[in-house]
Parts: structure tokens; sequence; C-alpha cells
């Protein structure tokens, strides 16, 4: 059957490519992002950075869609060690779920994606994870400042933290909705392109993502499981991440998680 899908992120590397495998499935893509290419992957040119931009999303999507929508997959992120990334990839992306569920309780098999990542794992900062579940954005950024590195896995560490609080309420498992996220190894992507450009990058990059089962991914093998969480096939997961790293996962955690 045919499905109405909302991808965030869909100009650029993962969120292209899940569109790009919907599209040639005969699914509707709604395409987000606040870059427009200006070749078909863009359909709502949105900022998720701001709350104009999130509440521009919302309209835009209601527009497109006439308001019924049967996926809601918020991807877009960034990584870059100031608070820009507080606002994309925390509040951004919980606005997108948060802004489209209504839609998505008038869907067909309604379901619900985010893209965190194996960065969950940490290194980061416990005080802007915190900062970031009391939903303060200005008071998360203002925690966020300095913190360099430890922002990106803050963010989405905070993301999974509130996935899976919101995951089993009425909102979402209440509303026959799975709520869930892939948290993905190194995808080489436009994100990755610039750190995996050098002998340098990589191996800061390889220290602390250890893949030993094919090494770097492609945005289409992460797709492919988004898709199948996106999907009809998935009633029953609900508020997990699904780590889709290549082993980083199991190298960096063993046992402790069992
Ligand atoms: P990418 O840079 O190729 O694509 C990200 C897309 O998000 C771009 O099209 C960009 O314009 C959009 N975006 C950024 N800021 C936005 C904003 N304020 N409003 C709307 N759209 C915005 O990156 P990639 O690799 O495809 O990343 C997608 C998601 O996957 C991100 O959430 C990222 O954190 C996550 N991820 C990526 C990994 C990787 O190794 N590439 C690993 C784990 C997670």
């Amino acid at each position: 059957m045919t499905r109405t899908y909302v991808i965030t992120g869909s100009a650029s590397g993962i969120g292209r490519a899940l569109a790009d495998r919907l599209r040639g499935e005969g699914h509707r893509v709604v395409g987000v992002d606040v870059a427009d290419p200006d070749d078909g992957s863009v359909d709502v040119v949105a900022d998720l950075s701001t709350p104009a931009g999130r509440s521009a999303m919302v309209d835009g999507v209601t527009e497109a869609t006439g308001g019924v929508v049967d996926a809601v997959v918020a991807n877009a992120g960034v990584s870059l060690p100031d608070p820009l990334t507080v606002r994309v990839n925390y509040f951004g992306a919980v606005a997108t779920l948060e802004g489209l569920q209504p839609l998505l309780a008038r869907g067909t098999e309604p379901r619900a994606v985010a893209t965190c990542s194996m960065a969950v794992l940490g290194p980061l900062d416990d005080e802007l994870v915190e900062a970031c579940l009391t939903g303060d954005e200005e008071h998360a950024c203002a925690v966020a400042e300095g913190k360099d590195l430890l922002t990106y896995g803050s963010t989405k560490r905070a993301l999974a933290r509130w996935l899976r609080r919101a995951a089993p309420t009425d909102a979402w498992a209440g509303a026959g909705i799975p709520l869930n996220a892939v948290g993905p190894g190194v995808v080489e992507t436009p994100m990755t392109a610039p750190m995996l450009a050098t002998a340098e990058g990589k191996e800061l990059i390889d220290s602390a993502v250890p893949m030993p089962l094919h090494g770097y991914a492609q945005p289409e093998e992460i797709a492919a499981l988004m898709a199948w969480l996106a999907g009809e096939e998935n009633r029953l997961l609900c508020g997990q991440v699904i780590f889709i790293d290549g082993g980083s996962d199991v190298v960096l955690r063993g046992d402790d998680i069992w």
C-alpha cells in the first residue's frame, strides 16, 4: 500500500537515501530541509533550528499532506562543536516528532523514527543531556557553550532518552504509533566527508568508533533499516535505539548492558 512519509534532512546523506528508496517503491515522500538543492529532494524548506522554522515545517507538511501522515522520520542533524547542534539535533528533532504527532495519529499504521547515533554511548556531558531534557532550549544552549566535541553525543543521548520516555505514553504507544530510532556508526555522507578526508581525522574517528563488521556504512544501508522501522511490519518495537554500527556498540560496551 502506498504510504505518506515525512523525512527531515532529505536533501543529503541518509535522509536523501531513504527518500530515494521510498519514492522508488512508489510511496509519497514529503522532504523537509533547510537546504534546497532544487532537484526535487525537498518539498518543505524549513530551518529546524528555530521555533519559527519548526512551525513553518508543521504548516508546510500539513498543507502538503492534508494533515494525514503515515510515518515521520526526524533525521535532520548537524555535527558541529557549538549550540546549533543542540537546536537542530535535540530541539528540532523533538519538535518534529511532537509537532507531527497529530498528523500521524490520523495516518494508517503510523510510525515514527529518529536518527540517533552510536555517539549516544559517549563521550558526552551529563549536564547538557539533562539540560536538553528540561525542554528549556536557551538554557541548554547556554550549557552547551564550550562543550565542543561533547555536544554532539550529548544531543543524541538526550534524544534517545526523550524517545525512551515518550514511546510508551498515550501519545505514542497509546495511539498505536511505534516510536524508535536508529543508531548508526560512521556513515559516508557529506557530514563525515571532511573528517574522513584526512589521515588524522580518520584516525580519530576509527579510535572513537570501532567498526569490525564491514567498516564504514553507506547511507543506503542505514535507510534500509529506517524503512523497516517506518513501515507497516514494525508493530512492536517501542522506544528502542537500534544500533546499526558495524559493531561499535558491542566493542565499546561489551557485556555491560546485560
Ligand atoms: P548530511 O549532512 O548529509 O545531511 C543532513 C541533512 O540535514 C542536510 O540535508 C542538512 O541540510 C539538514 N539539516 C541540517 N540542519 C538543518 C536544519 N536546521 N533544518 C533542517 N534541515 C537541516 O548528514 P547525514 O550523515 O546524512 O546525517 C543525517 C543524520 O544522521 C543526522 O541526524 C546525523 O547526526 C545522523 N548520523 C550520521 C552519522 C554519519 O556518520 N554520517 C552517524 C550517526 C548519525
